[in-house]
């Protein structure tokens, strides 16, 4: 009797064992596991370059990284372009109102990360949000934390950049004056948070028009944002931080209620930060430090993984079983033990050596395991871009910057044209209680003056096995972040999908609390979910998340890749 290939396939999608092999060779496809009518198959925007790229949230704004790149610029040149650029053209979460962090690797090995993260200002206090309400955190004044953004940029390019500050920023103080053509995804984000926008004037007044977004095809103009982006040219970091764009944010904080002040301003600071190096089956990959979770839970997932070797068949049972259990232990630690290293101590070389590992993926049984009580501790649409820069030289740039939510607090400053962030919602504005991405947190990331509230940003490098550079990646999506750019990274190297595949490939998540895996909707087969129900599992199918942005070195060059689910794309040459 002939037992259907189909048949074979499916029993091995659900009954593989651990260490089922694979028999594809590099490069193929494994479409086992996935659900056939996947939305996203076949749908990742690529470009292909022989020298050098950039990936983006915004067509737009990857053209301007290029042009500083064939003007002689270098990828920090590039990236920083890009970050302003995005300030304009991409208002939902490119900012200069909000932070980020950048993880850069010369071509002479030489690896560096840069914390511009925002920090609490001086008169927050850890209950804050408690008399306020949990809406004061996620809209409106109250929810700004000091902006790093332009400290960051400014910064990174003083010690990188090989362009003056006042090139590598004029395309966006053009795109800002002239106006850029908007595009359908630009259109309907800011159409779905103008019930926000309309809130505050200068936000109605900057976004909407008879509070209507943009039309596709218009030109949209924000000449006092022109204005902030030119006392940067001029001043540099001191162009935002102090004179007059200072006193304008101020201001706004005066009239809402906000708490950033003058003394704020001038305090802050970007922070140069060794990277966090995690090895996984050979290769190198380097990504942030706290004040993110981003390397550290990532680290501790891939370092669990590690262990199953080879790794179960994408979209198995087996493989999305362990998945969630690894998530849920790395997301345990992360929400009980990270925080902004100025305050805490960050038990990183415990959470990250392979002992520990071992020790947690030895608990790892066939059946769901119940995320422990949260246990805080002692005292002691969401939005966020990233882009990947490669120059011809082999320096490479991975970036993720954030307002939080889309648009922020919602909050303009008005006459400076630019969104403030709604980053005190990622403290644990109540600890023990869920904050907007439903993460609990404990003690460590509790709220108090000039803290950096916990990321789970997670802008990457990959090197191969023989140190060459092979991989940059990062996306927005929350605590989800992290899980994403691991599953990048393990679809690449495990399940070895050329990359597009690996972006466009269905999506799960554990955050450890909620006690469920999230799953992408229509992504996996429904008698995988079914099986995985049968081992405690609770699943949550949810919309499809994410913006990856994502270079990988080829034969000819690079490819660049950029996430169907939203709006961004590459260029290169
Ligand atoms: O830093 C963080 O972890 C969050 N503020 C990121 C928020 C985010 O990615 C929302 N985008 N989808």
């Amino acid at each position: 009797m002939r037992i259907p290939a189909a048949s074979v396939l499916l029993a091995l999608i659900v009954l593989s064992p651990a260490c089922a092999r694979r028999s594809e060779p590099a490069g193929v496809i494994p479409l086992a596991g996935m659900a056939p009518s996947w939305t996203f198959a076949g749908k990742a925007r690529v470009i292909e370059a022989p020298k050098a790229m950039v990936v983006s949230g915004s067509p737009v704004a990857s053209d301007v990284g290029t042009d500083i790149l064939r003007q002689g610029g270098n990828a920090v040149d590039a990236a920083v372009a890009v970050g302003f650029a995005l300030a304009v053209v991409h208002p939902e979460a490119g900012n200069i109102g909000g932070g980020g962090f950048m993880v850069i690797r010369l071509r002479n090995g030489e690896v560096q990360t840069l914390d511009y993260r925002e920090t609490a200002p001086s008169r927050a206090s850890r209950d804050m949000y408690l008399s306020a309400g949990p809406e004061a955190s996620v809209t409106g004044h109250l929810s700004a934390g000091v902006p790093g953004a332009v400290a960051g940029l400014t910064e990174a390019h003083r010690r990188y950049g090989r362009l003056p500050l006042s090139v590598v920023i004029e395309p966006a103080i053009r795109l800002a004056n002239d106006g850029f053509v908007v595009d359908e995804y630009r259109s309907r984000s800011i159409g779905e948070d103008s019930a926000r926008l309309v809130l505050f004037p200068a936000s109605r007044a900057t976004f909407l028009s008879n509070d209507q977004p943009p039309a596709p095809g218009s030109t949209f103009r924000q000449p006092e944002l022109g204005a902030t982006l030119e006392a940067v040219r001029d001043s540099g970091a001191a162009g935002f931080y102090r004179g007059r764009v200072a006193d304008l944010t101020v201001a706004e904080m005066e009239r809402g209620g906000g708490l950033i002040t003058r003394e704020d301003l001038a305090a802050y600071r970007a922070i140069w930060r060794d990277p966090i190096e995690i090895s996984y089956r050979g290769y190198t990959i380097y990504s942030m430090p706290p004040a993110s979770s981003g390397g550290v839970t990532m680290g501790e997932i891939l370092n669990i993984m590690e262990g199953y070797s080879p790794l179960p068949l994408f979209g198995s049972v087996a493989l999305m079983h362990r998945e969630a259990e690894a998530m849920r232990r790395a997301f345990t630690d992360r929400n009980r033990y990270l925080g902004d290293p100025g305050f805490v101590q960050n038990p990183v070389e415990r959470l990250l050596s392979k002992e520990y590992a071992t020790e947690l993926r030895e608990q790892i049984g066939e059946q769901a395991s119940v995320t422990p009580k949260f246990d805080p501790g002692a005292p002691s649409g969401a939005s966020t871009t990233h882009y990947s820069v490669v120059d011809a030289e082999g320096n490479a740039v991975s970036c993720t910057t954030t307002l939080n939510n889309s648009y922020g607090s919602a909050v303009t400053v008005t006459g400076a044209g630019f969104l403030l962030n709604d980053e005190m919602d990622d403290f644990a504005t109540s600890p023990g209680q869920p904050n907007m991405y439903g993460l609990v947190q404990g003690e460590a990331n509790a709220i108090a003056p000039g803290k950096r509230m916990l990321s789970a940003m997670t802008p990457s490098i990959v090197l191969d096995p023989e140190k060459q550079l092979y991989l940059i990646v990062g996306t927005p999506g929350g605590p989800k972040i992290i899980t994403m750019v691991y599953h990048v990274i393990s679809n690449v190297i495990d399940h070895r999908m050329p990359l597009p595949r690996a972006v466009e490939a269905p999506r799960n998540h554990h955050q450890a609390l909620p006690d469920s895996l999230q799953v992408e909707d229509g992504g996996f087969l429904p008698v995988v979910l079914d099986s995985l129900r049968g081992r405690g599992h609770g699943i949550s199918s949810r919309d499809p998340w994410g913006d990856v942005e994502a270079i990988i070195r080829t034969p000819g060059g690079w490819q660049g890749v950029s996430d169907p689910r939203l709006g961004g794309g590459g260029a290169g040459y």
